[in-house]
């Protein structure tokens, strides 16, 4: 992050714990329950969130060689990811063109070829057919017509955006401008610069909440001092935080308690990222997290197009690759901080929240000035979808 705005930040957290306060919306906002529950709301969501709009898929670091791939079905739309023989990542629609089966599974390394199980139609690592067992009861089959089909992506410092809607035209049209779709946002990612980061974990949390609680629970620290009394609430501040929107992203600045300590230091020392967590949507459903020494990318869908059914995917990023057995037990002490603060007290509570939707006990959830990035995804969501 710029430094000029490091600063500039610092001083209003500084402010703000002189003066007790926090950020504030312009007014509190009543959110309707009906959009955590309602099965139409979930269709809209689907469709113009999950299926129109580039997601981040993967990780560069997920795929360094050619013939390295991922499959993910999350979006609704089985895709496969795979970096080409030309070191190009590419990404397809996992359906095979003969009959329909998935042509590949999970992740892997280094694949030549993709062979369908079910017939074993082989395909190459930039989506052509390149193989029909028993080729002669297919005449007059249009072979280029049947690669995989494509869907938009790109490569972006060491992130991978795909969309999950189909392009069926030429690979010029596949591409993903994702520095005007991240809205400004972009120069300020890239100085987190990813791609030099190394992958330390990976986990898939599946939870019976609906996606957009899930996202909810990172966007206020009001609940810090209750709900995090004994885990995070003595690192970092509570009911204090900076909220800053990008088009239908955002992110949230997370004071720690050891910011005070630059009050002693010249302005040009004010590094911001070392005290505090900074969160950042990237709408609709990526929670990028840079924390002071390592970062977490948190991917939120619905599941099995249930409205009360989500599942994360959370990738821990460290800066260096783990070889000691000290940096691993240094990063699983922190990966296991991380998963039980959330397990333990965050998603429960939100389950506690959707079971409680059904009771009919109110008609919207009520949420202070104090949680104006909550306000702020929350209508921003609506915005689209309504
Ligand atoms: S469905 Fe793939 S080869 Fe038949
Ligand atoms: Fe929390």
């Amino acid at each position: 992050m710029d430094q000029n705005l490091q600063t500039i930040l610092v001083h209003e957290i500084l402010q703000h714990i002189d003066a007790g306060t926090t950020q504030l919306a312009d007014e509190i906002y009543a959110n309707p329950v009906s959009n955590y529950t309602s099965t139409d709301r979930l269709s809209k969501e689907l469709e113009v969130l999950f299926r129109q709009r580039p997601l981040l898929v993967g990780l560069s670091c997920q795929l360094p060689e050619p013939g390295d791939f991922l499959t993910c079905d999350h979006s609704g739309i089985p895709q496969l990811i795979v970096r080409g023989e030309d070191r190009k990542v590419r990404a397809f629609m996992n359906v095979c063109r003969h009959r329909g089966a998935r042509v590949a599974e999970g992740h892997g390394n280094t694949r030549k070829r993709f062979r369908c199980p079910y017939h074993g139609w082989n395909y190459d690592t930039s989506g052509k057919l390149v193989g029909i067992p028993d080729k002669q009861s297919f005449p007059g089959i249009d072979r280029p017509a049947c690669s995989l089909i494509s869907l938009p992506v790109t490569e972006s410092d060491g992130m991978i955006w795909a969309s999950a809607t189909p392009v069926l035209a030429s690979e010029a049209s596949t591409k993903i401008d994702i520095d005007s779709q991240l809205e400004g946002l972009g120069a300020e990612l890239r100085s987190y610069d990813v791609a030099s980061y190394h992958q330390y974990a990976s986990r898939a949390l599946h939870l019976k909440m609906n996606w957009k609680l899930v996202i909810d629970t990172f966007l206020e620290p009001y609940h810090f001092g209750v709900l995090h009394k004994n885990s995070i609430s003595p690192i970092f501040f509570s009911n204090l935080c900076l909220f800053h929107s990008f088009g239908p992203h955002l992110r949230v600045t997370y004071p720690r308690r050891s910011i005070e300590s630059l009050r002693d230091r010249p302005e040009a020392q004010w590094d911001l990222v070392t005290h505090t967590a900074l969160v950042y949507v990237l709408f609709p459903n990526t929670v990028f997290v840079v924390q002071a020494d390592h970062l977490e990318i948190w991917r939120i869908y619905p599941m099995n197009n249930a409205v009360d059914r989500s599942v994360i995917v959370l990738d821990f990023l460290v800066p260096e690759p783990t070889v000691s057995e000290s940096a691993r037990a240094h990063w699983e002490r922190n990966l296991e901080l991380v998963i039980r603060t959330v397990s333990d007290e965050d998603f429960p509570t939100g389950e506690g929240i959707q079971f409680g939707f059904d009771s009919g006990a109110q008609s919207h959830l009520t949420y202070g000035r104090n949680e104006p990035a909550l306000t702020y995804f929350e209508q921003t969501v609506s915005k689209m979808v309504e």
